[in-house]
Order: C-alpha cells, then sequence, then structure tokens
C-alpha cells in the first residue's frame, strides 16, 4: 500500500525549520578590494574556516561593496576570481558553506533599496568608516559610500544568521544592521532574524605595521604597513622586520607599546599561545629574535594556504562552476526572504 506524504517538500521543510533544533547560522563577507591581509585573515577569515562545522555558513565576496571607491574593471575582475579562489584555499567548503559572490544575487541590492528607506541620514553620517573613507577619497563622496550600510544590512539579513564573524572594525555596522532589522520587524512584523556580530578575542583588531595606531588596511598606499596572503617568505621577513617598535627592547605588552603589542597579538594568534607565554618565550631577548619568530610564524601558517591558492587559480572552469553553484542556492535562500519582506510591506507580488 502505498502511503502518501501530505505535505509538499517545500511545507515538511518549513515544518521542519519549526520543530526540528537547527544550527545557528552565520554569515560574512569580505571585499574584493585587494589581496587580503593578515589582519583580515586573523580577524576574520580564519575564524570562518573554524565555525564551519558548528553552524550553517554563508561567506561571500561582497564586490558590490568594492564600487563604492573607483576600481579599475580588468583588475576588479581579477580580485573577485582571486578573493573566491582564497575563500577556498583558506578551507571554507563549498559542501559544508555557502560560498558565493555578492553580485551573482541580485536581491541584494533590491532588499538594500527596502533597507535604505528605514535608514535615517543620521546614522549613516555617524559611520566612522564612511568618514575615514570620504576624508580618504574626497573626490568620489558618492551616495553608495554613504548607503554602503544599509547594502551590509541586506547582506546579512537575507540570510537569516545568528551571528556575523567580522573584525572589530565592522562592528558599528553590524550593530546598525540590528537597528534596521529591530526597526523593520516593529513596524511590518517578524521578518529578520535579529543577528550578533561575532568578534574573536585574538587577532579582532591587527594594527599596521608602520602605524600602529592605525587599522592593518590592504588599500593602505605603503605595502611595508601590510602583510598581504600572497606575499611570500621574504617579503614577509622584510616586512617584520621593518615593522615600528619603541626603543624599550623589551618584548613585553603594555600601554604605549603599539607596535609590539600589534607583534605579540599576531604571533599569539598564530600560534596560539597566551600574551604572557609569548613575554615568557623572549625574556633577555631582543626584538630581532621576536620579530624573526613572529615572520617565521606567519609565513608557515600562509605556506599551505598560498599553495591552495595557486591550485585554484590555475583551474578556472573550476571556479567558475563553483561560483555558479554557490549563485543558485544564494539566491534560493535570498529570494524567499526577500519576498517575505516584500509582502509583509504591501508589494503587489506576482
Ligand atoms: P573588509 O573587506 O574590509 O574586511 C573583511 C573582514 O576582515 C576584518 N578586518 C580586520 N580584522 C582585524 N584586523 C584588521 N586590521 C582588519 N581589517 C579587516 C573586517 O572586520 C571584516 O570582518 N563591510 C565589510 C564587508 C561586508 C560584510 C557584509 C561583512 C559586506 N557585507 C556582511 C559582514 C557581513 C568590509 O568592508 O570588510
Amino acid at each position: 500500500m502505498s502511503t502518501q506524504n501530505p505535505m509538499t517538500p517545500a511545507e515538511t521543510a518549513e515544518n521542519q525549520e519549526h520543530t526540528a533544533p537547527r544550527k545557528k547560522r552565520a554569515l560574512s563577507c569580505i571585499q574584493p578590494s585587494g589581496i587580503p591581509t593578515l589582519g583580515n585573515y586573523l580577524g576574520a577569515m580564519r575564524n570562518w574556516v573554524g565555525m564551519q562545522d558548528e553552524f550553517d555558513c554563508a561567506f561571500a565576496v561582497a564586490d558590490l561593496h568594492a564600487i563604492t571607491v573607483r576600481q579599475e574593471p580588468a583588475k576588479f575582475r581579477r580580485q573577485i576570481n582571486e578573493m573566491f579562489a582564497l575563500l577556498l584555499a583558506i578551507g571554507l567548503d563549498p559542501e559544508k558553506s555557502l560560498l558565493f559572490v555578492q553580485s551573482h544575487v541580485p536581491a541584494h541590492a533590491e532588499l538594500a533599496w527596502l533597507l535604505a528607506c528605514h535608514t535615517q541620514f543620521g546614522e549613516l553620517s555617524r559611520m566612522t568608516q564612511f568618514k575615514d573613507k570620504a576624508a580618504k577619497h574626497a573626490d568620489n563622496i558618492n551616495l553608495g559610500l554613504f548607503a554602503y550600510p544599509a547594502l551590509m544590512a541586506a547582506d546579512i539579513l537575507l540570510y537569516q544568521p545568528d551571528y556575523v564573524p567580522v573584525g572589530a572594525d565592522q562592528k558599528q555596522h553590524c550593530e546598525l544592521t540590528r537597528d534596521i532589522a529591530i526597526r523593520f520587524n516593529n513596524l511590518y512584523g517578524n521578518v529578520f532574524t535579529i543577528p550578533e556580530p561575532y568578534i574573536m578575542k585574538n587577532g579582532a583588531r591587527i594594527r599596521s605595521l608602520q602605524e600602529p595606531t592605525r587599522k592593518m588596511s590592504k588599500s593602505d598606499e605603503n605595502a611595508n604597513a601590510y602583510i598581504s596572503l600572497k606575499d611570500d617568505p621574504d617579503t614577509i621577513l622584510r616586512k617584520f622586520k621593518r615593522a615600528v617598535t619603541d626603543s624599550d627592547a623589551c618584548v613585553r605588552y603594555a600601554e604605549g607599546k603599539d607596535g609590539v603589542n600589534n607583534l605579540m597579538e599576531i604571533y599569539s594568534a598564530v600560534t596560539g599561545r597566551t600574551l604572557p607565554e609569548i613575554e615568557r618565550e623572549f625574556e633577555g631577548k631582543g626584538y630581532g629574535d621576536f620579530k624573526a619568530a613572529v615572520a617565521e610564524a606567519v609565513i608557515e601558517e600562509l605556506r599551505p594556504i598560498q599553495q591552495r591558492f595557486d591550485e585554484y587559480m590555475k583551474d578556472k572552469a573550476q571556479l567558475e562552476a563553483l561560483m555558479k553553484q554557490g549563485a543558485e542556492r544564494a539566491y534560493a535562500v535570498a529570494r524567499r526572504t526577500l519576498s517575505k519582506a516584500m509582502k509583509k510591506m504591501g508589494f503587489v507580488l506576482v
């Protein structure tokens, strides 16, 4: 006798969603505005790899965000491919996590408009990243740069994540996302999960090697200020040797020792040793030995990633197939949230 399931597969899934305990969800993105730095890696990307088993994860290359500053088309195209390859190379697994490129899923731009209409001028004016970038690109303070947090809120809210694993510099944007989501839900009913920023203690704010009061940034004009994930061992060693320290000549973590503190944080994030352990390890030794040890640890951390990156970049067909697969899966999830938001707002859906 055949038994008929009274529910369609979609209804079954919907039903399970409400009854079965589900894994917590996490989402994060990175701009393809150059090869990521050690800061991006230790502050965010490396943590994503470790989250894949515990959480339902989605990670995207935020290419729409990158055009808030001018990009040169050929270089931009290469950077998008490279960033996607790098996500794979660090160990993000498309079988476990949703990996995609933001512009392949039009729902991001669509929801961004709906959310922009629920975001206040005053809120956007207070964003530190806007103020920094506006000062840096004074000749191109465009609407997109100003509205950037509404697009970021759309990236996040479309996938209903519980957590957003980012470095400390993105906390403000994540908090604005929460405010927008709460406002939207209060107006129209429950549409969005309210996400929380998920910031690791170790490596959350890696600083410039040349100006250690500022964050390490891939768009820094001085290449000695950052370690790129593509830097070869000689370059990494040279950049650490040139890193700004102080005249104290003692490896200890203390106020006013920004350069040494930063190197200690990097070493701690890579080796897993605590700051007191590091102080003991380098007791009686100078900065030369310390810098060489930091460089060596970073070189070994990056070596396998660089090898895998080269392999992925050689196989463009595979890269494209994985992008396509990610786009289709992401579209299915994003479309559902967008439709729900539009329906609740009163749009006529056909
Ligand atoms: P982006 O591309 O500047 O940086 C990607 C991630 O790296 C972290 N990060 C750092 N962490 C520690 N030390 C540093 N020096 C450092 N520099 C960067 C960032 O905090 C980030 O987690 N707006 C985002 C991209 C984005 C996004 C999103 C993130 C777009 N949509 C949705 C989360 C969710 C950005 O510009 O990151």
